[in-house]
């Protein structure tokens, strides 16, 4: 069985007097859960030392050099990040990230001994044409690459359109590009069926309990909701709940 994971992204949110969050998150652990927050880079060695798995949000492909204002997996991990995001949305649609250079950040983070969390998702205007599962298609061709295994490497799902929206698809159609995800995963890698494959867009308390009873959903990439304990904590209960 893949292990279950409750993954927080806080995107350019959170201050060092946020970490009393990253505290009482890290003070509540479910042992068949892993609990991982990827704050802003600014706070990643502040929360290093936490019982709490850390995640970068972003890398550049090279190890170091003169790139003002990047960050490489290198120094993620220097710093205590253990993962790291790579190819989320915000990223392909404010930085113009294609495929090609997800998967180039990926393997920079497998370079640096960080597991990489890969995010893929349509638009709305995407999944209105009936393009939904070539746009993954297309996705996890170029974005995942030919070195992924299920240690090094975790598939997020988010549509674009239930990021920060409120609006989530309906289990039927998790349940059908979940699905459509693994089958790809395992006709291309040995251990594709092992690979931790998560939700993400407007996860919260609310709803988290359907949409870990979908098959092949093992956890959650969450943004909003996993900016207060208080909202992150029942998520990672829920998830506690479906694991056992
Ligand atoms: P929300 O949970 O705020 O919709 O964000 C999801 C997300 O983008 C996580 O990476």
């Amino acid at each position: 069985m893949p292990r279950k994971i409750a993954a927080g992204n806080w995107k350019m949110n959170g201050l060092r007097a946020d970490l009393d969050v990253l505290r009482a998150i890290a003070a509540h652990q479910a042992a068949s859960v892993e609990v991982l927050i990827c704050p802003p880079a600014t706070l990643i060695a502040a929360c290093a030392d936490l019982p709490l798995g850390i995640g970068g949000q972003d890398c550049h492909v090279s190890a170091y050099g003169a790139h003002t204002g990047d960050i490489s997996a290198e120094m993620l991990a220097d710093a205590g990040a253990r993962t790291v995001l790579t190819g989320h949305s915000e990223r392909r649609a404010d930085h113009g990230e294609s495929d090609a250079m997800v998967a180039a950040k990926t393997q920079a983070a497998y370079r640096a001994g960080l597991r990489a969390i890969i995010c893929i998702g349509e638009t709305l205007d995407q999944r209105e044409e009936g393009a939904t599962l070539s746009v993954i298609d297309t996705q996890l061709a170029g974005s995942v690459p030919d070195d992924a295994t299920a240690a090094n490497t975790v598939i997020a799902y988010e549509p674009v359109w239930a990021i920060g929206t409120g609006r989530i698809p309906t289990m039927e159609q998790v349940a059908e590009v979940h699905a459509h995800i693994r089958q790809r995963l395992a006709d291309r890698f040995a251990d594709g069926a092992e690979f931790p494959l998560l939700y993400g867009g407007s996860v919260k308390a609310g709803n988290a309990a359907e949409i870990f009873a979908v098959a092949n959903v093992d956890g959650a990439l969450v943004g909003g909701a996993s900016l207060k304990a208080a909202d992150f904590i029942p998520i990672i209960d829920a998830l506690a709940a479906t694991s056992s």
